[in-house]
């Protein structure tokens, strides 16, 4: 027996350890407390939150003093729990943090998060059971273990390094320890990248720098927050419309807001609007028709005190910010058992692990909209799992269902380390929802075992 399996509840879905209390693991963790199933949430901050904490304890958040939300307030909220009524569109990361805050009290489940608790290895043993060091140093054993440890905050620094950066006269620095733009005051900044951390801190830096290069190897399509008066991610998106045609639609509607991208001296894209990350951006365009962002190519080097651009114009520069993006990482666990080469990982629906189902991934995917709702359902999935009311797929379903949505991936996204867990929000909420009705239908067959008591009577048969 497991320890701690005598405080099981009544349906026994053994205990469960959740790592971490960001946005990801408090919708989680709420979905686990309202099916009163027994879990243990380690955070290694003081507070809820994640990244939305602006100076978390934890050292890992990537918030900078104006950071707003850039998928909308009702793109982002909960379902049970809206964002105060005077919240603006995009509130500020204050807000959201704040709004996080209220969800865990008004859901009453602070009590099962311990805080300041971080999660230093988790070992798998034959049996199936996890075993959770804590960074207190004390051991606990776990029948499943939810990882929600977030991945925006270990930076991707450019690979390989660009020549001349080791002896480079000025400062390089990765945006996610970027905090205000009091760094950029008189000075020269190049800006390298295209997605949103560099358009922010490209217009941020061009307030107060003395000039700004904003640097890309590829274009992107860069979506305003506003089209029709409304938040550009509350526009009607069927998922039943094809793909296609909805992308026809969005690039017709970018194109008579602003023109292509070139048209202001930017990269062209490669690609069709849906086909990469999207970049959202209300202020760049402005920015750089007032002259105060000088679009560039790509870096080719950085020499002494110049960077010198692929087009071979050259620029004196005080400070480099590659916003490059970020590496999924999971530092807890043994990089043989579980890890993500290149930020590839093969999940089912981007939560169960093909060789491990009692271990599941919450927010683990890159939206075309917002984490949270996402987060929510796949709580709400796992904890439907846990109990018995659902069932997964047979394991050969389960890769044939991977394969398909890795192939799907690649064809469509530009090839990019930033385009491997993409989903697009409004279809793998439909999907998700056609999965979980299809498990409920097996779990039903199967008799509602939860997936714990399975693994026990297999060890009792083996032994
Ligand atoms: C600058 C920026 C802006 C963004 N803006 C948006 C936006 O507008 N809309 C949107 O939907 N998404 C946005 N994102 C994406 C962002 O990842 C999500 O908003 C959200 O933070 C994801 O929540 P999470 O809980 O998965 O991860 P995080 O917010 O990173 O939370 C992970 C939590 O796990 C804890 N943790 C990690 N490891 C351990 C451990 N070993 N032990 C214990 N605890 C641990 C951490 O302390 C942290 O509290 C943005 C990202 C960045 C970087
Ligand atoms: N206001 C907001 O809400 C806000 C602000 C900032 C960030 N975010 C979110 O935070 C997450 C991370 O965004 P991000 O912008 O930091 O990272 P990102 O989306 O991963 O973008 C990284 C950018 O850097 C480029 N890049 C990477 N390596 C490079 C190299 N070696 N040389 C040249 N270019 C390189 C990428 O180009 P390729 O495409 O060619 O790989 C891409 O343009 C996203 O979810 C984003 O939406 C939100």
């Amino acid at each position: 027996m497991y320890a701690g399996a005598e405080e099981e509840t009544v349906r026994g879905p053994g205990r469960v350890c959740l790592i971490g209390a960001g946005s990801s693991g408090i919708a989680a963790a709420k979905a686990l407390h309202e099916r009163g199933i027994s879990f243990d949430c380690f955070e290694r901050s003081d507070r809820v939150g994640g990244n939305w904490v602006f100076n978390n304890s934890n050292g890992t958040s990537a918030a900078y003093r104006e950071l707003f939300i850039n998928t909308s307030r009702p793109r982002m909220e909960y379902s049970d729990f809206p964002m105060p009524a005077d919240y603006p569109d995009f509130p500020h990361h204050s807000q959201i943090a704040a709004y996080f805050d209220e969800y865990v009290d008004h859901f009453g489940f602070r009590d099962r998060i311990s805080f300041q608790t971080g999660v230093a290895s988790a070992t798998r043993d034959e049996g199936g059971a996890w075993t959770v060091e804590l960074e207190t140093g004390e051991t606990r054993s776990y029948e499943d273990l939810i990882v929600a440890n977030g991945h925006h905050w270990n930076p991707r620094w450019p690979e390989p390094a660009f020549p001349g950066s080791e002896d480079f006269a000025g400062e390089q620095m990765h945006a996610h320890s970027y905090i205000e733009n009091s760094i950029f005051a008189g000075k020269r900044v190049v800006v390298l990248g295209m997605g949103n951390s560099a358009m922010d801190i490209a217009v941020e830096s061009s307030y107060v720098a003395e000039s700004t290069y904003l640097a890309a190897r590829q274009g992107v399509w860069i979506v305003p927050k506003y089209i029709f008066g409304k938040p550009v991610d509350q526009l009607r998106n069927d998922p039943r419309v094809p793909f296609k045609v909805r992308q026809r639609f969005t690039q017709a509607l970018l194109r008579a807001y602003a023109g292509p991208p070139e048209r202001h001296g930017l990269p062209k894209p490669n690609h069709r609007f849906g086909e990469a990350h999207p970049t959202v951006s209300g202020r760049i365009l402005d920015r750089i028709q007032h002259g105060t962002i000088i679009p560039k190519p790509n870096i080719a080097a950085l020499e002494g005190g110049t960077v010198r651009f692929e087009d071979g114009t050259v620029v004196e520069a005080d400070i480099v910010v590659y916003c490059t993006g970020y590496k999924i990482t999971f530092p807890f666990f043994d990089e043989q058992l579980i890890s993500a080469p290149e930020n590839h990982i093969e999940l089912f629906r981007r939560v169960f692990h093909t060789d491990y189902p009692n271990v599941q991934f919450i927010g683990l995917l890159q939206p075309l909209g917002a984490v949270m709702p996402l987060a929510e359902a796949q709580g709400s999935w796992v904890g439907d799992y846990l109990l018995g009311d659902y069932a997964l797929p047979s394991a050969a379903e389960i890769r044939s269902d991977i394969e398909a949505d890795q192939r799907a991936m690649r064809e469509r996204y530009v090839a990019s380390k930033r385009h491997t867990i993409q989903v697009d929000f409004d279809d793998y909420l439909y999907e998700l929802a056609k999965e979980r009705r299809a498990g409920a239908v097996r779990a039903r067959a199967a008799g509602y075992l939860p997936p714990a008591l399975c693994r026990r009577s297999a060890a009792t048969t083996a032994s």
